[in-house]
């Protein structure tokens, strides 16, 4: 198992790692060469400058052994309502060919947005399960949201 994630201010890793404790398999984070400034205001325009010209900026690290990973954890932030472009990358530059991704999303408010689809969209080949949305980093309740959603995708250990 792996479980991959984006995240700019920490919540997307904090629920990644926790995943991981409960299910095991390998952290894999995704970064862009170039990286989002850390200032929000200028990180948000960024953002909406990378959706509008659907960049896709080029990841740090490539992961040689895709081929061994048949479910894949992906994580990230909901940005403009949509998927960040690094995932983008992401998702184009591997085969998800009859792999299962479950992902899952930390927002502001505004929940999954258009992420479903533009995940249907950049991973056609494979299995998406129902992803599981977590307002910022889901407070106390964040371990039973991942435990109630790991157990209704399927993927929780009994
Ligand atoms: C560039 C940018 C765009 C965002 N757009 C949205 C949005 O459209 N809807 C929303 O609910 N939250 C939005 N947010 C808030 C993040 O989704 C939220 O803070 C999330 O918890 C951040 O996860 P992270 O700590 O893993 O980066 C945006 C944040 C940033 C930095």
């Amino acid at each position: 198992m792996m479980i991959a994630y984006f995240s700019w201010s920490g919540h997307s890793q904090a629920i990644a790692e926790q995943i991981q404790r409960k299910v095991g398999g390998d952290l894999a984070r995704i970064e862009p060469i170039k990286k989002y400034s850390s200032e929000y205001n200028i990180c948000v325009d960024e953002a909406k400058r990378d959706q509008a010209n659907q960049a896709r900026p080029e990841l740090k690290k490539q992961i040689e052994n895709m081929a061994q990973y048949k479910v894949i954890f992906l994580g990230f932030p909901n940005w403009w309502s949509g998927v960040p472009a690094p995932v983008a990358t992401f998702l184009e530059q591997y085969d998800f060919h009859g792999k299962i991704i479950a992902p899952f999303v930390s927002h502001g408010g505004g929940g999954l947005g258009r992420i479903v689809s533009e995940l249907g969209r950049l991973a056609p080949y494979s299995t998406i399960k129902e992803a599981l949305s977590i307002a910022s980093g889901g407070g106390a309740s964040l371990s039973r949201s991942i435990d109630a959603w790991l157990k209704k995708i399927g993927l929780g250990k009994n």
